[in-house]
């Protein structure tokens, strides 16, 4: 894997990284949200950071680029087994291609295992497949939803 670009950074969000909005927009609506309740959310977050691992990248200018979440299920089964899930990937777009997605794949990947997960998973479009399996992912089962 080659390195990040110089000056890039990837570190757990913060509650003044109102910037994450933003690059959101590449992934679907975000709609609007106040910089308040954007904090109020990412403390909410730190305050369940056994669950919650939101992570960004940062460029030399220390201008978030990218942002993707981990969050980690208590389950039952597989003795009390941990499941994580990634989600909310988005890299901006002029910044695609440049490796920031992998890194940030790879380092939420290694915070699961970290915190002891037996396994991730994630949805994607077929479009990103290619994606996650440059990160190590594998197609495994099928998506179902119901929407409301
Ligand atoms: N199909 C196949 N290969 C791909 C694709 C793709 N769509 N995108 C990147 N790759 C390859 C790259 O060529 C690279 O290969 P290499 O290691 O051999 O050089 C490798 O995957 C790593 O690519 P990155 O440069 O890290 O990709 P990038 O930083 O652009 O991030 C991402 C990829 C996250 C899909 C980005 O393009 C993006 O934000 N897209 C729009 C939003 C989106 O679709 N997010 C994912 C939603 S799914 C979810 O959140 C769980």
């Amino acid at each position: 894997l080659k390195q990040l670009p110089e000056g890039y950074k990837i570190r757990p969000m913060e509650p003044t990284d109102y910037s994450v909005l933003k690059i959101l927009e590449v992934l679907t609506t975000v709609g609007s949200i106040s910089e308040e309740q954007f904090s109020l959310q990412v403390e909410e977050w730190k305050l369940n950071d056994r669950i919650y691992n939101p992570l960004v990248v940062t460029n030399n200018n220390d201008d978030v680029v990218a942002c993707g979440m981990l969050f980690v299920e208590f389950k039952l089964i597989h003795e009390l087994g941990k499941v994580g899930h990634i989600e909310d990937i988005a890299v901006r777009s002029d910044q695609q291609g440049l490796q920031l997605g992998k890194h940030l794949i790879l380092a939420l990947t290694e915070i699961a295992r970290s915190k002891g997960c037996y396994k991730v998973i994630l949805d994607c479009d077929e479009k990103n497949v290619g994606f996650y399996q440059k990160c190590g992912y594998s197609v495994a089962g099928v998506e179902m939803s119901i929407r409301f």
